[in-house]
């Protein structure tokens, strides 16, 4: 389910059993509400001044287990970068609200073991 608008994105989510996206941007605030089981968030600190195109240097704030009732907030351009992974058995439920529309919007993959970005964009909405 998508409400797309001018300015924001307001989507349901269902992430099945070992579904994950790798980190990434956003380039817009975001809140993400558990409704129902839980996701692991994987948070990372940027660490280089962003000046080499192509690299980057993540280290990881923290690993979190966002369950049922709880929210967890983006906050660009420090807070954004974030790894999302069901690792449970169960269908995990979210709800998500971003400030901008994420479909076409060039945002950054990263591989933090290689310290490398991408661009990407995706032609839709894609869970995160
Ligand atoms: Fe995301």
């Amino acid at each position: 389910m998508l409400h797309r608008a001018p300015g924001f994105n307001i989507t349901a989510i269902v992430w099945g059993p070992g579904d994950m996206a790798k980190a990434h941007n956003h380039d817009t605030w975001g809140l993400i509400g558990v409704f129902e089981n839980e996701i692991q968030e994987t948070r990372f600190r940027r660490l280089d001044d962003r000046s080499k195109p192509g690299y980057a240097e993540l280290q990881v704030k923290g690993v979190l287990k966002n369950r049922a009732g709880m929210v967890s907030c983006l906050t660009p351009p420090d807070d954004d970068i974030h790894e999302m992974e069901n690792v449970t058995d169960w269908d995990t439920v979210e709800i998500h609200v971003y400030g901008r529309d994420l479909a076409g919007l060039q945002r950054l993959h990263f591989d933090p073991a290689k310290k490398t970005t991408a661009f990407f964009a995706s032609p839709k909405y894609d869970n995160c």
